[in-house]
């Protein structure tokens, strides 16, 4: 077990993608943080790949959980309380990211259902069983939401209506938690997190990035970063909000000239 006063974080979903990005961002800030995804084999490898990035207090380990389950979720706390001691952050990440569920007259009940098993009851499970020690911590959680829940493409009805739960999940959440535990929610925009391999073969076009207001499509890093300052005690006076990060997307007006 930890010793120390070295903040203790747990990102869901954390093999790859955006929640490595923010497990690196954690890292790199000085938390020790408990890598946790479905996905044991990819959890393991990023868990080796980030303990490199460790300061002289941090360490990371990885612990297997399904969000969308229960017991899973109870043995993934108990076992970040043996070996941490302690709980700071919560950054519920972990999700079924593709958004297309083809047309609504086709969405069947059990497709709807798994997607908000993971998306939305999954962030309710980890921050519900999460709360006891984040209590004790004056801790924060972060809840991975999506500019779709604020706009849509069509066929993202499950995507859409989960990601706006969470976003009111978070709000009252925060209200319920008041000044023991703050809770908010980061809205990425688009979000490259391909490996370099993957983006060398099949480089973005010019328009992807040129779209956005900023100049370019977002990285992990744009999240990880956000989401270091929402844990961090500089945030202590934002409660129950959702921070877009979408290098400026949802701010532009799209009519035709
Ligand atoms: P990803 O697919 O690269 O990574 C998601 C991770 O969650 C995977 O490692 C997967 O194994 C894990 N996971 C899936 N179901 C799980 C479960 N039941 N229990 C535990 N772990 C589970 O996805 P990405 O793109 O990194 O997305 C991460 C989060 O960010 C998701 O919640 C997604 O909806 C959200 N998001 C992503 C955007 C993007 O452009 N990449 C944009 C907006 C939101």
């Amino acid at each position: 077990m930890v010793e120390d006063d070295t903040p203790v974080a747990l990102v869901t979903g954390a093999a790859r993608g955006i929640g490595k990005g923010v497990a690196t961002s954690l890292l790199k800030a000085g938390w020790s943080v408990a890598l946790t995804d479905i996905d044991e084999v990819a959890g393991q490898a990023a868990a080796e790949e980030l303990a490199r990035l460790c300061g002289a207090s941090g360490r990371v380990e990885f612990i297997l959980m399904d969000v969308s389950d229960e017991s899973s979720v109870v043995a993934c706390l108990e076992q970040l309380e043996e070996d941490f001691g302690r709980l700071d952050g919560l950054v519920n990440n972990a999700g079924i990211a593709d958004p297309d569920n083809g047309p609504v007259e086709q969405l069947t009940l059990e497709a709807w259902n798994r997607l908000l098993a993971t998306n939305l009851t999954g962030p309710f499970l980890v921050s519900k069983h999460a709360i006891g020690l984040l209590r004790e911590s004056g801790g924060a959680i972060v809840n991975i939401a999506s500019t779709r829940a604020l706009q849509s493409e069509a066929n993202t009805e499950a995507y859409a209506s989960a990601k706006g739960g969470l976003v009111a999940l978070t709000h009252a959440l925060a209200v319920s938690l008041g000044s023991a535990v703050r809770v908010n929610a980061v809205s990425p925009g688009w979000i490259d997190t391909r490996d370099s391999q993957q983006q060398r073969i099949d480089p973005l076009r010019s328009i992807d990035h040129q779209q956005h207001a900023v100049g370019r499509v977002g990285q992990p890093g744009d999240i990880g970063s956000l989401v270091a300052f929402l844990l961090s005690p500089a945030a202590g006076f934002i409660t129950g909000q959702n921070l877009v990060a979408d290098g400026g997307m949802t701010r532009q007006m799209i009519y035709v000239e």
